[in-house]
């Protein structure tokens, strides 16, 4: 079921290609029979080893795309290649990224990789970049309704929420003073994002039976993405919410545990709760940013998510080199992210929940991490 990933000729490197073109190793691909049918033949190619690749990130709402600029900077100049990392500055930061890309396409970036700072308006910028013979590979963030998206890598988003949805029930049971039901609220990301709805399914498939069955009560009555959606990701956004909630819900009733889908909102959600004075709710996040896990080991913030941005990066550059090898690029999944007009390959990488319990093991291989563990212990 799976098609052969390989790229149309761009005359460069044919012969080492062709050399490789017999030795694709296929992963994933499920279990569907029948075949596709998409071109099972493209001639293998590869590019020159000192191209330019280009990396367009968004804004930076969290630590992980602070870290990935600086990772990619150092993973592609030591794997040869000469880097063009932009990112789209915090204001008007859509027409800005579509500018770098274009601009990148213009230079002659063989790869372009690109966290979307909206994901929904690349169109254009990726469709130049295939015409000019680019490869386009999202990272972190799908790219949508467009044909021009050859690979997405990223940690697996569903299974985020799926892990944030279950750290919550946890975090509910062995916090709480009290037995079922439990009151919570529920908070998702941005809608520009594509990841928010992802997450936000993956932590509905695990809290909706559970609200179904009168466990967990929404008091506020908002269990729409509509509703629980946090604009550009921004804490200020979450706090006011939070606050209005609180105003409108909390009055006497007892929060006890709110779904945040990372760490920047979900400190500004503990953050309006001690405010109001209020005893502080089970809250879930996603990142591992450092001033949560000093949270979450100051028994403040029940979880987060480990995505660590160097595995993700560092199978970004591979994918590249790869590429740039004329070999088939390695994915492991061709069935879940589907962009409206086309499944796109993806390789996907496993989330770690980490709570005070798993943080040292956690972080094992994070050593700026497990000081934060380690300092807190
Ligand atoms: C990333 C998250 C991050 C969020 C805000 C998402 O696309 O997957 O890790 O918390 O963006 O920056």
């Amino acid at each position: 079921m799976k098609k052969k990933l390989l790229f149309a000729a761009l005359a460069l490197g044919a012969s080492a290609a062709l050399a490789l073109t017999g030795c694709s190793s296929e992963r994933g691909g499920g279990s569907g029979s029948g075949s596709d049918s998409g071109s099972e033949t493209a001639e293998a190619s590869g590019f020159d080893a000192g191209a330019t690749i280009g990396v367009a990130l968004p804004d930076k709402t969290s630590e992980n795309w602070v870290l990935a600029g600086k990772l990619f900077e150092d993973g592609l100049k030591e794997a040869g290649f000469a880097a063009d990392v932009q990112y789209a500055p915090a204001s008007n930061t859509v027409a800005e990224q579509q500018n770098q890309i274009q601009a990148m396409v213009t230079a002659g970036a063989k790869v372009i990789v690109i966290g979307a700072k909206d994901g929904k308006q690349l169109s254009t910028q990726v469709e130049a970049a295939h015409d000019a013979g680019a490869i386009v590979i999202a990272y972190d963030r799908l790219i949508e309704n467009t044909e021009a998206v050859d690979y997405y890598v990223a940690f697996d988003n569903f299974k985020v929420g799926q892990l944030q949805g279950q750290a919550l029930l946890d975090g509910l049971e062995s916090r709480s003073d009290h037995d079922a039901p439990y009151n919570v609220e529920l908070f998702s990301g941005s809608p520009d994002d594509a990841n928010s709805k992802v997450f936000f399914d993956g932590a509905m498939d695990v809290l909706q039976p559970k609200i179904d069955d009168g466990t967990l009560v929404v008091a506020s009555g908002q269990t729409e993405i509509t509703q629980t959606a946090t604009e550009g990701w921004k804490a200020e956004n979450a706090q006011r919410r939070m606050d209005s909630l609180l105003t409108s819900t909390y009055g006497s009733e007892n929060l006890d545990g709110v779904l945040s889908p990372n760490d920047t909102l979900a400190r500004a959600i503990l953050t309006s709760t001690e405010q109001a004075g209020k005893p502080l709710p089970v809250v879930t996040g996603q990142d591992s940013e450092v001033e949560s896990v000093k949270s979450i080991m100051a028994g403040k913030q029940y979880s987060t998510i480990n995505k660590d941005t160097s595995l993700l990066v560092e199978q970004t550059v591979k994918m590249i080199q790869q590429a740039q090898q004329g070999e088939e690029v390695d994915v492991n999944d061709t069935e879940q992210y589907d962009n409206g007009v086309k499944v796109v390959p993806a390789y996907l990488l496993d989330p770690v929940i980490v709570t005070k319990e798993n943080a040292a093991e956690a972080y094992q291989n994070v050593p700026s991490l497990l000081e934060v563990v380690n300092a807190a212990r």
